[in-house]
């Protein structure tokens, strides 16, 4: 069974003025035809460097993580962003799978309790620590690892290095040259996959497979996905149903695209989904160099949870939202809703009913009110959970991002905004490479009013 995209609730809804219908998807087969074609260019060139992951091989991983898992049953991500998000993604969306036989922990923040709360609940000697950046300098890891790597040192000298390795570009970058200088064992972020698209590469293929999951599954999805998304049919291409709907809502004010999950465990996948189509697409800059400033809004919301806290704005506050449900069909662990009040009518209508029924129940419920409501939704049913669906969700939205942004005619590939929060970092922190960055920011320092604190 694969992966199901039901999109009519996107090209339907009632509200004829304000969403899309099936002639105005039918009017952009052209514009979408011209972004598939940059797509296959790019794939042709080497440019999307995530088209050709589900060929990975996953020798190196397997055999690395056959052995670690003899002295250790901890694995601890210190990375942030595309380098942390895959991983806890995937990881809490199986972590009840009974063949997951080791623990990730991610550590993506430098919220000290955050740390404090991860070494608290480890042992050392079990603990591999998992160091990844593709940069190899951002400040965030770089700071995690150095606090680790004193903590090794001071607990085993020279024998730190059997608890340390390092995820990093093949070349650049100074967690390269620390991997050769302290000759740790390490893996590679290729050059062809940003951050954001690199869950199907070793950053978070040896963390998976180090916990157990089945690694080859993922992207035995991800290729069937790939391949269900080879066709010019636009109508049975998810990728492109799923890009050309957004971008067409968007363009008609829809700017806020909302993930709702309908299960706790996916509600990383939704994180993972926030920073894909957030940091893809929300660019100032066009492929022309013209301002335009675009990028929908990804949010995320959970089901049944958060019907009692956004599901009314989404039904009547402004038409401004696309929601994409996410469901599952079959669950590894249920309860049956017991009849303890037979005469009771306020609860005896819930009896013997399934709570991942009475669960899945409730998303058509909200579809039902949002579709009335004339807010476009559609649905992801995964028709279980396990590797090969995830596999399967992770490229179609990869592939939908990067057609998303041919769309829009921005680079889904770069992160300038990001680079800029970087630096200010930097400059504040005093790198001595920011020199002309830190006059900016001493002088922005200076002049805030201080009238304007109270
Ligand atoms: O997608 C991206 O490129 C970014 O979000 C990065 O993943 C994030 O900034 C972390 O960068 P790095 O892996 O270089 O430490």
């Amino acid at each position: 069974m694969k992966l199901n995209f039901s999109f009519q609730n996107l090209l339907s809804v009632p509200d004829a003025d304000t969403g899309i219908s099936l002639r105005d998807f039918e009017n952009a087969l052209p514009e979408a035809e011209k972004a598939y074609k940059k797509f296959l260019q790019e794939v042709a060139s080497n440019e999307l460097g995530f088209y050709y992951l589900p060929d990975f091989d996953t020798k190196k991983i397997t055999n690395f993580v056959n052995e670690a898992s003899k002295e250790y049953d901890t694995m601890v991500v210190l990375g942030i962003g595309g380098s942390a998000l895959g991983s806890r993604a995937v990881y809490d969306a199986l972590k009840t799978t009974k063949s997951l036989i080791n623990k990730i922990l991610v550590c993506d923040n430098v919220d000290p309790i955050q740390l404090y709360e991860i070494l608290e609940q480890i042992e050392l000697k079990r603990t591999l620590f998992n160091v990844i950046t593709k940069s190899g300098g951002t400040a965030e890891t770089m700071s995690q690892f150095l606090i680790i790597h004193k903590i090794l040192r001071d607990a085993y000298q020279a024998d730190y290095r059997k608890h340390l390795i390092i995820t990093t570009d093949a070349e650049k970058g100074f967690m390269r040259r620390v991997t050769e200088w302290e000759n740790l064992p390490s893996f590679t972020v290729p050059d062809n996959v940003g951050g954001r698209f690199s869950v199907l590469t070793d950053v978070s293929l040896v963390p998976l497979a180090f916990a157990g999951v089945n690694i080859n599954g993922l992207l035995k999805g991800a290729g069937a996905m790939r391949e269900r998304c080879n066709t010019t049919d636009f109508m049975k291409n998810p990728a492109m149903m799923l890009a050309l709907s957004h971008v067409l809502l968007f363009r008609k004010g829809y700017n806020i695209s909302v993930m709702m999950p309908y299960s706790n465990t996916l509600v990383n996948l939704a994180d993972w989904y926030r920073q894909l189509w957030g940091e893809s697409l929300g660019k100032k800059l066009d492929n022309d160099g013209k301002v335009i400033r675009t990028g929908q809004t990804p949010a995320k919301s959970l089901g049944t949870t958060d019907q009692h806290s956004q599901v009314q704005l989404y039904v009547e506050g402004p038409h401004d939202k696309i929601v994409t449900f996410l469901r599952v069909e079959e669950f590894k662990y249920d309860y049956t809703i017991p009849n303890v009040y037979p005469d009771e009518l306020s609860t005896n209508f819930l009896a013997d009913c399934k709570l991942s029924e009475l669960l899945n129940t409730e998303q058509l419920a909200t579809e039902i009110a949002l579709t009335d409501a004339g807010c476009p939704n559609c649905t992801i049913t995964f028709p279980a959970l396990d590797e090969y669906h995830l596999g399967e969700f992770i490229y179609l939205f990869e592939m939908a991002t990067v057609l998303a942004g041919y769309l829009l005619n921005i680079d889904p590939l770069n992160q300038p905004g990001v680079e800029a929060g970087k630096i200010a970092t930097y400059a504040l922190m005093g790198h001595p490479k920011y020199t002309e960055h830190q006059q900016k920011v001493k002088k922005y320092k200076q002049e805030r009013n201080a009238e304007y604190i109270i």
